[in-house]
């Protein structure tokens, strides 16, 4: 490992704070090294919520474990902490907390269920980063945290990720299988990503991000560039390569990234308020989320009554329109069925899947960006019966 990516993990575990930080090629590599450090393994469940991305469910099918899928409330789009209890059996192992846009989910109630069944907590901060829920920041809850720096995170390092914990013993584990197992990346793919982060600067803005994205899927396609996922990531076994640590490149684009952390989350807390005083103006749905919950929102998710026609406009309006989640293990091109999934699972996610786009809170979104996004909105208009 390099001195930058040390620096890196010692300044991220100072920021949160936390006593130990890994750093890694992706979020869900980070993913992995906590589960397996954990010992999960064939026959094992882990619970988390049937409204995420499928990289996050790779890692539980990677060690031979089985996922078992929670519905969510409708206003966070988080885990519905009612529905958790029912699903434990004598096989869960795990219950993964993902702080759903940057929502914070209901963590407490969480905490609580799984202290009861003696069954640990890991928190997904991969979208929450310094969301707070009753005073206290998410990502310090579970025994173990992971967090994403990829493109379209609160703060990126192109690609990236982080584990993180407090627990001596789980990180002396994470320690021995890094040592043991974990490969650096070859110098060509650093230096591809380093090109990538330049343009990245360079090039993405609100009314850039709809024509860079096209572009850049197509490179992705023709192998050109490094994508966030590749064609073998949407099968459930593991890539050759997967278990990868993070370059220098990554790890000064981290430190950069965490220097401006703290204007980053003021202005993504700004954003918030300026999206919901406009939607309540234009007589759109705001969420009403409880006071003790303080989220920072890495993207600001609106329901609307038709969201293929929104995602197919916005580019030609050079709006930043985003579309997670396509379907409950994102995206839709994901073979949901090799997964665990079966549709119907999770009805409340499914519509969420089908109604939900999101606007951007980033600090090159600013007022104007919202103004025009909120319009945008209110023209596609909100679902029928919400
Ligand atoms: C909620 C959530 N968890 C985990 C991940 C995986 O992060 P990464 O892309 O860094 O592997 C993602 C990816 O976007 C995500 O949305």
């Amino acid at each position: 490992m390099t001195a930058a990516v040390r620096k890196f993990e010692r300044a991220f575990a100072q920021w949160l704070p936390v006593r130990s930080a890994f750093a890694f090629w992706k979020g869900r590599v980070a993913m992995y090294a906590i589960l397996k450090a954990m010992g999960i393994g064939e026959g094992d469940e882990v619970i988390l919520p049937g409204y995420t991305c499928v990289m996050d469910v790779n890692p539980i099918k990677y060690l031979g474990a089985k996922p078992v899928y929670v519905d969510i409330e409708p206003v966070t789009y988080n885990m519905d902490v009612r529905l958790l209890e029912e699903k434990i059996t004598p096989d869960t192992r795990l219950i993964i907390a993902q702080h759903t846009y940057g929502y914070p989910c209901e963590i407490d109630a969480i905490m609580d269920v799984g202290g009861r069944h003696g069954i640990p907590v890991v928190e997904d901060c991969c979208v929450a980063v310094r969301s707070t829920y009753k005073g206290t920041v998410c990502g310090t809850y579970g025994v173990a945290t992971y967090w994403s720096f990829q493109w379209n995170k609160a703060f990126t390092a192109g690609i990236g990720g982080m584990a993180t914990t407090d627990d001596g013993e789980l990180a002396g584990k994470i320690e021995t299988i890094c040592r043991e197992q974990l490969r650096l990346p070859s110098a060509k793919a650093a230096l591809a990503l380093s090109v990538q982060r330049f343009f990245y600067r360079l090039l993405i803005y609100p009314r850039t991000t709809g024509a860079a994205a096209a572009v850049f899927r197509w490179l992705t396609g023709k192998g050109v560039v490094i994508g966030s996922s590749s064609a073998e990531e949407f099968t459930p076994t593991m890539p050759e390569g997967f278990f990868m640590g993070m370059s220098s490149g990554q790890g000064r684009a981290g430190l950069r990234g965490l220097r401006k952390i703290d204007r980053n989350i003021a202005h993504r807390r700004r954003m918030r308020a300026i999206y919901d005083r406009l939607l309540g103006k234009a007589g759109l749905d705001v969420a009403e989320i409880p006071a003790y919950m303080d989220p920072v929102l890495v993207r600001y998710p609106v329901r609307v009554a038709d969201k293929q026609r929104a995602l197919a406009a916005a580019p030609g309006k050079l709006l930043e329109i985003g579309s997670w989640f396509e379907c409950p293990l994102h995206p839709s091109q994901t073979p949901m069925h090799l997964y665990d999934y079966q549709e119907g699972m999770c009805p409340v996610a499914e519509r969420a899947c089908r109604e939900t786009i999101n606007l951007p809170t980033h600090p090159r979104a600013n007022e104007r960006t919202a103004r025009r996004s909120v319009e945008f909105v209110a023209e596609i208009g909100r679902p029928k019966d919400s």
